[in-house]
């Protein structure tokens, strides 16, 4: 079954996503940093080292929301990076500190459907997603969209959100996701509804082996699952 942000709405699930992120766009860094105490931040710089053997020129940071991910690919100093992302709430918070930071000539965010990428086929070195699979309406498409706009030898490094799986960790985690960040996201954010869709879209993601064999079903090799602290996320990483 499909988990939506707004169950009383009508609307498909891309739609309630892209307006729950409008919605929080605004504290949406703040509450990352603070609800992960940081630990996201130490994430994305793991994923990104998993890119430095293949020297990217081109990345493509796909549900970029406000470009961190993509920020933090600039350490392999590649010449282009371009963020999509269907949120513009998201993508306005993500302008207004590339260019604060002075990074806006180094990344490039603009609209875009991860389902129907506005890319030419083999055109990115790496294609890189962070927390943002998990939010796809349709995940398959996604995963293809991927696959299409990557060039043969190019990398996919997708991080997300996996549910630990040992005692106590798997209980503790439980706990916290399911009644400490819900009302704490609620209280800052002040949308009633998108903490508490958080861990019920991590819970129905398909995620460890099954994530991976749907990268092995589209045709990307050498796919890896790499779980990180005690498994509360996971790096995916697959060659075309
Ligand atoms: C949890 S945020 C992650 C943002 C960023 N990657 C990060 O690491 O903080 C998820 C993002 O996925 C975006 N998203 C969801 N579905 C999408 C789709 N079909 N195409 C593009 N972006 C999408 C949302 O708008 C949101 O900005």
């Amino acid at each position: 079954m499909t988990v939506l942000p707004y169950k009383d709405k009508e609307s498909g699930k891309k739609q309630q996503v892209a307006d729950m992120f409008d919605n929080i766009s605004p504290k949406y860094d703040f509450l990352n940093h603070f609800l992960s105490l940081g630990i996201d931040i130490r994430w994305r710089k793991k994923a990104i080292k998993l890119l430095k053997e293949i020297q990217p020129k081109s990345i493509l940071d796909i549900a970029t929301g406000t470009g961190d991910f993509a920020i933090e690919s600039l350490s392999l100093n590649p010449e282009k990076v371009i963020g999509v992302d269907i949120s513009e709430g998201m993508l306005d918070v993500g302008r207004k500190k590339l260019k604060k930071r002075k990074l806006d000539d180094r990344i490039s965010l603009q609209s875009g459907d991860s389902e129907n990428l506005p890319f030419a086929d083999n055109m990115f070195d790496a294609i890189i997603v962070a927390f943002g699979v998990r939010n796809f309406e349709n995940l398959e498409k996604g995963l293809a969209e991927m696959y299409r706009v990557l060039r043969p030898g190019g990398k996919v490094v997708i991080l997300e959100f996996s549910k630990p799986k040992s005692f106590p960790f798997k209980q503790l985690y439980n706990f916290y996701f399911k009644n400490i960040l819900p009302t704490i996201g609620k209280t800052i954010s002040k949308d009633n509804s998108a903490y508490t869709y958080l861990p019920e879209s991590v819970k129905s993601f398909p995620d460890g082996e099954i994530f991976v064999s749907k990268l092995d079903t589209l045709g990307f090799k050498k796919t890896e699952c790499r779980p990180l602290t005690f498994g509360i996320s996971s790096i995916y990483t697959g060659i075309k």
